[in-house]
């Protein structure tokens, strides 16, 4: 990757004019974010080729906000159009083509910023279907160099067998990731995402893929985990596949100190107390969003204590799914405490793992609602126990509730 400041920098217009203008190559254009003290009329437009009646056009979607105005204009109409678009004040473009990239950054002086990188997306020609396959954020109907990469894909572009699962999981991942960006007033703005707990990060590089290439966001992506033997992998897999905007760290999900407080926090699968470690460090950084997905849980199965219960908790496999659902309903309700707004989803279908739950919390300023109190305290005090996460926020708690 080569970045340029001056020179041809400034004559981007002309070469994303002169990228669009050729039919064989063109795949994407996606411009975002505005200057500041510009305003745009949309917080993103994305323009792709497509074919309508037999006829080549160019399809621009609109967005003000997770939904897109989409309108398709002929060939005839198209110079016109994309000239209204570069004369926005948009501060982050992305040109995608078949022979490569170009990433377009403004900044705050006004400098141009450009970057010519490999091609993000791998089919041979454009794509000219006018409406997508539905259903999977990264479609299984294109060849896709990452998916390819990671062996998910074969070299001809199909997801492979036995890798339907991770395909199904990977996409969910990035749906759920998605929605709770457009409903956290997050999208079109730069993210910082830490994914806590990564391990050898297949949905850490997917999530930077989907959001960086296929979604044109300005996106830093930062791994940790405790494996150091992890940690060189992911670093060797993305020098491979020569990604800038993500890095991984070796630490402790309790001893990561983030430079920057992130936008998101992710812990897919982290185990055991792990999930606690991610929830409190997010809720610490203030961070907009943090989604987990609870791994093996063993702190409370020995706490858990309520005689009408016994008929239930004499059962080994019984008492364990109680302790489960328990210290994820308690993980979201301190969450809601803390100003979450929290629900407990379905991950992936219970069919390819049991451990298919997601905890979706999103920032609000609606802190220490008692009635979320109430409902912990009598949660905490019939069961008799006293969750992980509670001692990893009893500062945060404090206000809100002394326990003896
Ligand atoms: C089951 S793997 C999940 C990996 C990945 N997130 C995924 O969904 O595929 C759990 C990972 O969490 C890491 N881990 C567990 N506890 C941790 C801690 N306290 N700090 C950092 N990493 C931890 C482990 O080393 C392991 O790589």
């Amino acid at each position: 990757m080569a970045t340029e400041t001056a020179g041809r920098a400034k004559d981007y217009k002309a070469m994303i004019r002169e990228a669009v203008s050729c039919g064989e190559t063109f795949l994407r254009l996606t411009m975002s974010g505005g200057i500041r003290g510009e305003s745009i009329p949309w917080i993103k437009a994305v323009v792709r080729p497509v074919e309508l009646r037999g006829e080549r056009h160019y399809q621009f979607i609109y967005y003000e906000s997770k939904k897109g105005i989409t309108k398709n204009y002929s060939g005839a109409e198209f110079p016109q159009r994309l000239e209204a678009l570069l004369s926005m004040p948009f501060r982050l473009i992305h040109v995608q083509t078949t022979s490569g990239d170009l990433h377009i950054r403004i900044t705050k002086k006004g400098k141009v910023l450009l970057t010519k990188a490999r091609p993000s997306r791998t089919e041979p020609r454009p794509h000219l279907a006018h409406n997508r396959v539905k259903g999977y954020p990264i479609p299984r109907d294109t060849p896709d160099r990452f998916l390819q990469g990671i062996g998910i894909m074969d070299s001809s572009g199909e997801v492979k067998p036995t890798m339907q699962n991770k395909f199904r999981q990977i996409n969910e991942f990035i749906r759920l990731m998605s929605q709770a960006i457009a409903r956290s007033g997050l999208a079109g703005r730069e993210l910082t995402i830490v994914d806590c707990g990564c391990g050898n990060a297949y949905l850490t590089f997917a999530g930077y893929h989907y959001l960086h290439h296929i979604q044109g966001v300005s996106v830093r992506v930062i791994g940790i985990d405790r494996e150091v033997e992890l940690i060189e992998q992911c670093n060797e897999l993305c020098d491979s596949l020569g990604w800038s905007g993500l890095e991984f760290f070796q630490a402790r999900i309790a001893d990561y100190a983030a430079e920057v407080a992130p936008d998101i926090v992710l812990s897919l699968h982290a185990c055991d107390t792990a999930t606690d470690e991610a929830i409190a460090q997010g809720v610490v950084w203030q961070s907009p969003i943090i989604l987990a997905a609870p791994c093996c849980q063993h702190e409370l199965r020995p706490q858990i204590e309520a005689s009408p219960f016994e008929p239930v908790l004499k059962h080994g496999i019984l008492k364990q799914r109680t302790a489960d659902i328990l210290t994820d309903a308690c993980r979201a309700q301190i969450l809601r405490i803390l100003g979450y707004r929290t629900d407990v989803v379905q991950f992936i279908d219970s069919k390819h793992t049991p451990k298919n739950l997601m905890i979706r919390a999103e920032k609000t300023s609606n802190l220490g609602n008692r009635s979320a109190i109430a409902q912990y305290k009598a949660l905490t005090d019939f069961w008799k126990i006293e969750p992980s996460l509670e001692r990893l926020l009893q500062d945060e708690l404090a206000p809100y509730f002394e326990r003896d």
